[in-house]
Order: structure tokens, then C-alpha cells, then sequence
């Protein structure tokens, strides 16, 4: 019999994209695949099982698929954080380090209420930049954060221990 397939087995990397040097993980071919994409959401899931959320939080772009996925299953509503510019309402706005230079991120000010119970989900922890930014705008709209879900850890980038740091749960499925 055949081992059953993992969610890092549906994972594609593309070397030197998108610089010469980055192996990039690309989760396209998770998602694509409806075994690995349930398998993942349930994955990403498991830990929160009997835990509280009120709202999943999804970062741009990667975390918009996985995010409305699992607000889906659980039931709850789904928040997007989103780069600069882009929401219609008004907003609060993170800035954050990129590798090269910076960006903003910003949410609906209204769109989490004081109190709420939140769960962030991204594709990737690298830096831990992004997923800090996104924390950083739930602490000031008063979410109580119950975790950071991730599919991919990028272990020697050291953003799980960033995140931590910030007294956080986090949760990834692979390495
Ligand atoms: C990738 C990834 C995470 C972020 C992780 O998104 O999906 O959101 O990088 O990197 P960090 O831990 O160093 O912050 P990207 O910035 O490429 O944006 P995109 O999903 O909109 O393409
Ligand atoms: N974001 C930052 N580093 C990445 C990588 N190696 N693959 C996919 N997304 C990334």
C-alpha cells in the first residue's frame, strides 16, 4: 500500500523565483488538489477544536483562500488584512519590514469588535514580519488573538520565534 500523502507532498517549489536564490513554496498545488486542501484546512484546525473563535483573519493574498476555507467550516465570519490601499472603509494601517525596504497592511476599523475571540491564518511564516503586522492591528482593535496559524514555517528566517515572542500560540503544519 502506497503512504498517504502529507500536506507538504502537495507543495510545489520553484527555485529563483521570485529572485535568483529563493526556493518559493508555492501552495497553488495544495490548494488545487481537493484531498490536500481539506486535509489542510482540517489540519490548521485541529488544535482550536472546542476553542472559541469569532472571526478568522486572513493575510493577503494567500491567506484570503485559506482563511475564508476555515471561517467556512468553523462557521464564523472572516476579516481581511490587507496591503495599503486597498479596502474601501476606513481603516487602520501597520507598517512592517520587508527584506528589501517596507509596507503597510490595514483592516476596517470596525471590522473586529472589542473582545472578539480571532484566529490569523497565512500560508507562510518567513520573516514573521506580515503575521506580526497583522497581529499588531488585532491588538489595537482589542481581539483576543487565540492563535497564528501557518501552513509553511520557514525555520531558518526565525519568524516563529518573532511571533512567539509576542506571546502567541503558533501552529504550522511543516517545515
Ligand atoms: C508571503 C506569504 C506571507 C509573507 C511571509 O506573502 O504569503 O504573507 O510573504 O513573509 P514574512 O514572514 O517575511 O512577512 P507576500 O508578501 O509575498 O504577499 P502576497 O501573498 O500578496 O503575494
Ligand atoms: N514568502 C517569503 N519567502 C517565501 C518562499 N520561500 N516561498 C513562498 N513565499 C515566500
Amino acid at each position: 500500500m502506497t503512504p498517504r500523502k502529507t500536506v507538504k507532498d502537495y507543495i510545489r517549489t520553484i527555485a529563483d523565483f521570485p529572485h535568483e536564490g529563493i526556493m518559493f513554496r508555492d501552495v497553488t498545488t495544495l490548494f488545487a488538489d481537493p484531498r490536500g486542501f481539506r486535509m489542510c484546512v482540517d489540519q490548521m484546525l485541529h488544535p482550536y477544536a472546542g476553542t472559541r473563535i469569532d472571526k478568522v483573519v486572513g493575510l493577503e493574498a494567500r491567506g484570503f483562500i485559506l482563511g475564508g476555507a476555515i471561517a467556512h467550516q468553523l462557521g464564523t465570519g472572516f476579516v481581511p488584512v490587507r496591503k495599503k490601499g486597498k479596502l474601501p472603509g476606513s481603516v487602520i494601517s501597520q507598517g512592517y519590514q520587508l527584506e528589501y525596504g517596507e509596507a503597510i497592511v490595514e483592516v476596517h476599523d470596525d471590522a473586529i469588535q472589542k473582545g472578539e475571540t480571532v484566529l490569523i491564518v497565512d500560508d507562510l511564516l518567513a520573516t514573521g514580519g506580515t503575521a506580526e503586522a497583522g497581529i499588531g492591528l488585532m491588538q489595537r482593535l482589542g481581539a483576543d488573538i487565540v492563535g497564528c496559524a501557518f501552513i509553511i514555517d520557514l525555520p531558518e528566517l526565525g519568524g516563529r520565534r518573532k511571533i512567539e515572542a509576542l506571546g502567541m500560540d503558533v501552529h504550522v503544519l511543516c517545515e
